[in-house]
C-alpha cells in the first residue's frame, strides 16, 4: 500500500510571495507542487510562465508538477522542462501535435502526462495512454481555482484505472479541482494515487494538517 500524494496548487498561493509558498509546501510535508500555467487562450484566465516555473525552481528541491492549459503546448514544453518542471501535463485537444509534445517532454528526460478537461470526451485522451507517465482527470472545468469538486467526474476516473489495470499501464491517476479531505476518500476509491488541492490547502486554518487529511492509503 502506498499513501496518496498531495500536490497544492501555487493558484491559491499569495503571488507576492511565490518562494514563501513553495518553501511552505517542504515545511508542509506536501509531495508535489502543483503549478497552473494559464494562456488567457484555452482557458478564460492567465497566470504564470516559464519564468515563474525557472525562480520557483531556486527556492525548492520538491517535484514541480505542471499544468499547462495553453493552446499549442508542443511550442512550450521544452521550455518549461528547462526551466525545471518535473512533470509536464497538457490538454491533447488544445494542441496540434500531441505526440510531438509528449516526444519533447521525454527527450527532456522529464515525466509526461495528459489531461482531460470536464467539458472533453474521453477520445481526447485514449490514444497517448499507452505513453504517458499520468492522467489527470479535471473533476472542475479547467480555468480557475475554488470551484466545487464536481463528483460526476469520478465515474470517468474510475474508467481510467479500469484500464489501467486492463492493459498493465503504469500512469498515475490524479484528480484535479475542488479536492479536499471531506472527498479524499471517493477520489482514492475511484482510482486516484495524485490529488491537487489549492484552497483546500493554502486556505486552510492548519495547512500541513490539511496536507496530512489527504495522505490516505491508495
Ligand atoms: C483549475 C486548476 C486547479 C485548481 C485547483 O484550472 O487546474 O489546479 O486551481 O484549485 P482548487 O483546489 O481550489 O480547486
Ligand atoms: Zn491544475
Amino acid at each position: 500500500m502506498s499513501k496518496v500524494k498531495v500536490a497544492p496548487s501555487i493558484l491559491s498561493a499569495d503571488f507576492a510571495n511565490m518562494a514563501e509558498a513553495v518553501k511552505n509546501l517542504k515545511d508542509w510535508n506536501a509531495d508535489w507542487v502543483h503549478c497552473d500555467v494559464m494562456d488567457g487562450v484555452y482557458v478564460p484566465n492567465i497566470t504564470f510562465g516559464m519564468p515563474m516555473v525557472k525562480a520557483l525552481r531556486k527556492y525548492s528541491d520538491m517535484f514541480f508538477d505542471v499544468h499547462l492549459m495553453i493552446t499549442e503546448p508542443e511550442k512550450y514544453v521544452g521550455e518549461f522542462c528547462d526551466c525545471g518542471a518535473d512533470m509536464v501535463t497538457f490538454h491533447p485537444e488544445a494542441s496540434k501535435d500531441a505526440l510531438k509534445a509528449i516526444e519533447i517532454i521525454k527527450s527532456k528526460g522529464k515525466l509526461c502526462g495528459v489531461v482531460l478537461n470536464a467539458d472533453q470526451p474521453f477520445a481526447v485522451i485514449e490514444p497517448y495512454l499507452d505513453k504517458v507517465d499520468m492522467v489527470l482527470i479535471m473533476t472542475v472545468q479547467a480555468g480557475f481555482g475554488g470551484q466545487s469538486f464536481r463528483r460526476d467526474r469520478l465515474e470517468m476516473a474510475k474508467k481510467v484505472k479500469a484500464i489501467k489495470d486492463e492493459k498493465g499501464y503504469d500512469y498515475h491517476i490524479q484528480l484535479d479541482g475542488g479536492v479536499c479531505p471531506d472527498n479524499i476518500a471517493e477520489c482514492v476509491e475511484a482510482g486516484a494515487n495524485v490529488v491537487v488541492a489549492g484552497s483546500a490547502v493554502f486556505k486552510a486554518v492548519n495547512p500541513s494538517k490539511a496536507v496530512n487529511a489527504m495522505q490516505i492509503e491508495c
